[in-house]
């Protein structure tokens, strides 16, 4: 696939839009993620989720199914997921989209994208009906739910799915003492780790503040979304949301 040049957006204008915005998820995403991290970042995540992040990855690719589709990958950070949708999965399309431009550039050399744009996830630069799958992995606590599922609606075809994959907080009362005491551990990895550290001293706290599950499907189903489903995966530490327009 040819690959073309990554596009810059008016970012600083649609933050400025966003501002006015409830939640600044994306605020804390800028903090996260940067220059610094980026080059470590698919190593970091292949690690830290004992490589469950590809069985996460590969579950979600199972979910497009079909041939010939237009797909956005949002947030796509270095690109990782581009690379669990097959070259063949049909003769698809992939175009990359995230506000971090130095995870694109990365995200540039794997080659798998048609089109990389360094755009907000709430305000995305593409026409009324463009893709047939939206699919995002990691971005729903960072984003307004109510504006990307808006977003979500315009430029999703008729009968085009979205996967949404993030991090949730256990319920079951022993499987949160372990996740406390997994993420204590992180929280001092990130003394050593410095480039790491911002995340892993807060990432916990973003996921249990964060009951995106349950709003999302409430956005979903609000703006007219069907079909939606959620499920759960390792012992209820990550969830992916699906729905159709
Ligand atoms: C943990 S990384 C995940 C990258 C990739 N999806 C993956 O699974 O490896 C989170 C990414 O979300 C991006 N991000 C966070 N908030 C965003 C927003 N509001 N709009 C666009 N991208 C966002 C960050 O720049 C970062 O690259």
């Amino acid at each position: 696939m040819r690959i073309l040049r990554i596009r810059r957006f008016n970012i600083q204008r649609c933050a400025k839009i966003y501002a006015t915005l409830e939640i600044n998820g994306h605020l804390i995403a800028r903090k996260f993620f940067s220059s610094k991290n980026a080059s470590s970042y698919d190593s970091i995540v292949r690690f830290t989720t004992f490589y469950k992040d590809s069985a996460w990855k590969k579950e979600m690719v199972r979910f497009i199914g079909g041939k010939n589709k237009i797909i956005l990958d949002l947030a796509c950070g270095t690109g990782i997921l581009s690379t669990f949708i097959p070259n063949g999965t049909a003769n698809s399309k992939i175009i990359g989209s995230d506000l971090t431009f130095d995870y694109l550039r990365l995200a540039k050399k794997r080659q798998s994208y048609v089109l990389l744009t360094n755009s907000l996830a709430e305000f995305l630069p593409y026409k009324d009906n463009s893709f047939d799958v939206i699919i995002s992995s990691y971005l729903a606590k960072y984003t307004n739910l109510a504006a990307m599922v808006k977003e979500h609606w315009r430029v999703l075809r008729k009968d085009g799915i979205i996967i949404v994959h993030d991090f949730t907080y256990p319920n079951s009362n022993l499987v949160r003492i372990l996740w406390h005491v997994y993420f204590h551990i992180l929280n001092q990895l990130g003394k050593v780790i410095t480039s790491w550290q911002e995340v892993f001293s807060n990432l916990d706290k973003l996921i249990q503040l964060n009951p995106w599950v349950n709003n999302l499907v409430r956005e979903l189903d609000m703006i007219g979304f069907r079909s939606i489903s959620r499920n759960y995966y390792t012992h209820g530490t990550a969830a992916i949301v699906r729905a159709i327009k």
